[in-house]
């Protein structure tokens, strides 16, 4: 075959067979298909879609780059969790430590940022030492001791996301629907989960803007779960507003820690403790998912989330130090803070121009190459619908220096909408899909 003949097919709208996937992604991996024609082949795909077989196959081939863990083995339920992408979603660093906390076993492979939206290893890699790269036997041993392992996409899971995944951060190919079902679903496949949670973002800041796209993606995540044999159950989540108050790797380790501390921060925990209900419903821990959310905001108060969380850091290599000390909090050399034009009330926090400002700040990557400041971000003073006078702080951006602070503070400007009366209160759980 011929990688350009490929890239014409589906430019010319054509639907792709198996072999062409399978030609393409392997070639992609061995190097006989380059950056720039993998890159003009997912803007293709973009632009035309594929169809339902054509996601299953390019599921099913990716999946199959790397290796499939049996998790037989272990003798609990085996559930995890993953988000279609948000900002200042940080809810995994909370649900993995507390489900596993509550006996059931979280193999967790994920992400790193995404378009706007942030990703787990960023924030997990902004922990000094801590390891996100493991070999299929250390996962093993990591997940039977601990209960809980968290990693990336790796030449052993998954290989084929990793590669293509970095290229879609940067080539404006992120919010395709079979595109994002086949990255997701080849590492929660990969994983050795016996049943999955899907936080499906809505709203301005998710990957899918568009609310029927939303939905439909939810529905392909729980029909190629179920295809594999996989229990599955996807909640659809608001993503108008960041989650919680801090943006940026760091800033959002810290906000966590915060949470797992005692702080209330309401729409992040929430979010945490339906998610976390569900996978204790589908892990067999509670009767339904109200009675897991309830079991999940006792665990969370009672101190066992935190007290994993820090076994996860120690088994994982990090600086338990540097997390002890959070309350000493680190950050850049320089801020800025965004005040009130006048006064009202918050009534739009757009998620969307908050994530690419995090972006500007440091937070992400403009290259693949890019390194990333793992202090910068932006702390949030107000949320939607908070009442506010002329001048008063509606957030503060942290960077390395000035410059980086100019662009993120006309998209913040741009996303901050001020009104004389009190918006609506939005639902943060929109619906639940099994
Ligand atoms: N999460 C992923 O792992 N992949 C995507 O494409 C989007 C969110």
């Amino acid at each position: 075959m011929i990688p350009v003949e490929i890239i014409k097919h589906k430019r010319d709208n054509k639907v792709l067979t198996k072999e062409h996937l399978n030609y393409f992604i392997h070639g992609y991996l061995s190097g006989d298909v380059t950056d720039y024609q993998m890159s003009a082949f997912l803007m293709a795909v973009y632009f035309n879609g594929m169809n339902e077989q054509e996601t299953f196959d390019l599921t099913e081939i990716m999946l199959n780059s790397g290796k499939i863990v049996d998790l037989n083995y272990i003798d609990k339920s085996k559930v995890d969790k993953h988000s279609t992408g948000g900002v200042g979603d940080k809810v995994s660093l909370i649900l993995a430590p507390l489900v596993a906390s509550c006996g059931i076993s979280v193999p967790m492979i994920s992400g790193r940022a995404l378009g706007h939206t942030g990703g787990t290893l960023d924030k997990l890699e902004s922990i000094p030492g801590f390891n996100v790269n493991y070999d299929l036997n250390d996962y093993k041993r990591i997940l039977e001791k601990n209960g809980v392992v968290m990693i990336g996409q790796t030449a052993d899971f998954a290989p084929a996301d990793k590669k293509i995944y970095s290229l879609r951060d940067v080539t404006g190919t992120v919010d395709n629907l079979s595109l994002i079902t086949a990255s997701i679903m080849s590492k929660k496949l990969a994983e050795g989960a016996d049943a999955i949670v899907f936080d499906v973002k809505m709203g301005s800041g998710a990957n899918l803007q568009e609310k029927d796209e939303s939905i439909k993606l939810a529905k392909y995540l729980i029909s190629v779960s179920k295809k594999f044999g996989k229990k599955a159950i996807a909640v659809l989540t608001d993503m108008d507003e960041p989650l919680g108050n801090k943006i940026g790797n760091w800033l959002e380790v810290e906000e966590c820690l915060e949470v797992m501390n005692g702080k209330k921060v309401s729409d992040l925990e929430k979010v945490n403790n339906v998610l976390s209900g569900a996978m204790l419903y589908l892990g067999k821990k509670a009767g339904n998912i109200d009675e897991g959310e309830k079991i999940a905001e006792e665990k969370l108060k009672d101190g066992s989330a935190y007290k994993k969380f820090l076994e996860i850091i120690e088994e994982q290599k990090g600086d338990t130090g540097y997390i002890k000390d959070w309350k000493n909090l680190k950050r850049t050399e320089y801020s800025k803070k965004i005040s009130a034009e006048k006064d009202g009330y918050i009534s739009e926090m757009n998620a969307f121009k908050f994530g690419l400002a995090s972006i500007e700040l440091g937070c992400g990557r403009k290259k693949t190459d890019d390194k990333i400041d793992y202090l910068a971000g932006i702390v949030l003073d107000k949320k939607c619908g908070d009442k506010i006078r002329k001048g008063e702080t509606v957030c503060e951006l942290w960077a390395e220096d000035e410059s980086k602070t100019i662009n993120a503070e006309n998209l913040i400007n741009e996303g901050i909408i001020i009104s004389e009366k009190e918006p609506e209160k939005r639902n943060l759980i929109i619906d639940i899909i099994d």
